[in-house]
């Protein structure tokens, strides 16, 4: 298919120089599939130079510890320079490390340093909107109506008998109207087109420019090592369904010795409309956001299961498994309310939440998500058990999410809190001795969900995803893997991988008898006399001979 860019973009070859193959990552074309990748959102992850805002010398700090977490990728929230009217999800300089974080030269040494761990860098790419700070929206408003600049975005008249009314009647997913009336030369004039925030206008993608410029942006990322991108919003970018945009980035991407990857965040309500974006020339894959969102019960998460591995074999594309990210409820909180599952039109502040009960269910879903065919993705402090923070006071609030629609959507601050790295009260070791508080913050609670109190505690949410990623890793399943469900109870979930390996999780009051003859691998809270409790999953190696029957 070609498109409007097609002369102008022709992909280029890639120079040899492999740096997603340094030292302790061997070149794997298929490494993405059974991966665990782990979010890095850089402002509240760790706070080298004491602003208060995480930045990339905390993060090659901790490099260590991510190596001990046992995951094979860190995918980075967008690093680059922005105003921060959607805290980095507008950005204004493709090319460059935004300075509070640090400079594009610490983030090769980051990609460099990672890889020597053996670890992948993903980085973040929005390719549907730029800060209005970025330059060509600077000088698209700087022209006038119908010029160049201006068709790189989506100018439009107003309609009214001034034109004082919006183009048509899209919502912005903030809240509010998705356009907002630029004020030419003093005089109010045409609309332009933002899905999300004002300060965020979406780009034209029947522009060639926009192709081009992406299209450069995927290479300089790729050619200084980055094993892949997550694609910000990425089933928002094509207002033309003539667009075949991601099938010239896979070109791109398959272009490297190691191939990089094209990560999708996809929001679609059914597996089989995301599967289309993962066919063998298109995305390699996409968040699962159906089991990220799916209520903490044994029907709607098998049914969830079932329907993304059926969507996703057809076209030979990895099922991912993900609980969280920067965008959603923490899910101790949320699994630990009267409705647990996820939708950002429910999300309310002073939802009642029981955290103990969430955090079983939590430590539940965590082991299941693991023992999953696939790859999984951990929101940074999910390994931590962080609750969402509700009580932030209206002043301290920074998402736009909160402030466009009136207070109504508590935001997405509250899973976004800077990381409790050790002792006793804020900033829990994020910032050195003497550093500005941080950029958000941290309650007075959480000495006991710091890093450091954590390893000293054999039962902790971080020893749990430390061993239960080890033993995932050692893969336990045999043959492919494939998974087959066990004949069980209503409230039970269980399936076996391969001869002898069986995941069982227990939703319901009544204990679970385990099958005879099998050894426990983990379990994520302790067995009741021999027996799975309720809110609990426990990983088994059948012994040979034995079969799969769930008491
Ligand atoms: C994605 C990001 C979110 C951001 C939005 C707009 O959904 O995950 O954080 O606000 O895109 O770029």
């Amino acid at each position: 298919m070609t498109h409007p860019g097609s002369t102008a973009t022709t992909p280029q070859t890639p120079e040899p120089d492999d740096r997603a193959a340094l030292d302790g990552v061997r070149a794997d074309a298929r490494w993405w599939r059974e991966a665990v990748v782990y979010q890095v959102y850089v402002r509240s992850f760790a706070d080298a130079n004491g602003d208060g805002v995480g930045d990339l010398a905390g993060v090659r700090d901790r490099l260590p510890y991510l190596r001990d977490l046992g995951v094979d990728a860190l995918w980075f929230n967008p690093w680059y320079p922005s105003p921060l009217a959607d805290w980095g999800y507008d950005i204004a300089d493709y090319r460059s490390i935004d300075p509070a974080f640090g400079t594009l030269e610490e983030a090769e040494q980051l990609i460099a340093e990672a890889s020597a761990l053996g670890i992948r860098t993903i980085v973040d790419i929005v390719p549907n909107h730029v800060s209005d700070q970025h330059p060509w929206f600077r000088s698209a408003l700087a022209s006038p109506p119908g010029s160049p600049e201006r068709e790189r975005f989506w100018f439009r008249s107003g309609t009214g008998p001034d034109g004082e009314l919006p183009p048509n009647g899209w919502q912005s997913i903030f809240g509010g109207p998705a356009w907002t009336r630029t004020d030419d030369a003093g005089v109010p004039g045409e609309w332009y087109l933002h899905l999300f925030a004002p300060e965020q206008p979406d780009l034209n993608w029947t522009h060639p420019d926009v192709w081009a410029e992406h299209e450069d942006v995927l290479r300089f990322w790729f050619d200084r090592g980055a094993a892949g991108v997550r694609i910000d919003s990425a089933a928002l970018l094509v207002k033309d369904p003539r667009l075949d945009i991601y099938r010239r980035w896979r070109t791109i991407a398959d272009g490297y010795p190691e191939p990089r990857v094209l990560v999708g965040e996809v929001w679609l309500p059914d597996a089989d409309r995301l599967a289309r974006y993962l066919r063998p020339d298109e995305l390699h894959t996409a968040f699962n956001f159906d089991f990220l969102s799916c209520p903490w019960e044994p029907g709607p998460m098998r049914a969830s299961i079932e329907s993304a591995l059926a969507a996703h074999s057809p076209v030979d594309a990895p099922t991912t498994w993900v609980l969280s990210n920067h965008d959603v409820t923490r899910p101790v909180t949320r699994y630990g309310r009267t409705d647990t599952s996820f939708s950002f039109e429910s999300k309310r502040a002073g939802t009642p939440t029981d955290l103990e009960r969430g955090t079983r269910a939590a430590r539940a879903a965590a082991l299941l998500a693991m023992a999953l065919p696939g790859s999984m993705y951990i929101y940074q402090g999910e390994e931590l058990g962080l609750p969402e923070v509700e009580d932030i006071p209206a002043e301290r609030r920074q998402d736009p999410m909160w402030h466009r629609s009136g207070g109504v959507d508590p935001g997405r601050d509250g899973c976004r809190i800077p990381l409790p790295w050790g002792g006793e009260r804020p900033p829990y070791g994020f910032s050195p001795e003497g550093a500005d508080p941080p950029w958000l913050d941290q309650p007075d609670d959480w000495e006991r969900l710091t890093v450091a109190a954590q390893s000293e505690s054999a039962t902790s949410m971080l020893a749990l995803y430390r061993t239960g990623l080890r033993l995932r890793r050692a893969a336990p399943w045999s043959g492919d893997g494939a998974l087959q469900w066990i004949p069980s109870s209503e409230s039970v979930v269980a399936f076996a991988r391969g001869e002898r390996f069986t995941c069982i999780v227990n939703f319901g009051p009544e204990p679970v008898a385990l099958p005879a003859g099998a050894d426990v691998l983990i379990a994520s809270n302790e067995l009741e006399g021999g027996e799975l409790p309720r809110d609990t999953t426990v990983w088994l190696r059948q012994a040979n001979g034995h079969e799969n029957k769930i008491g």
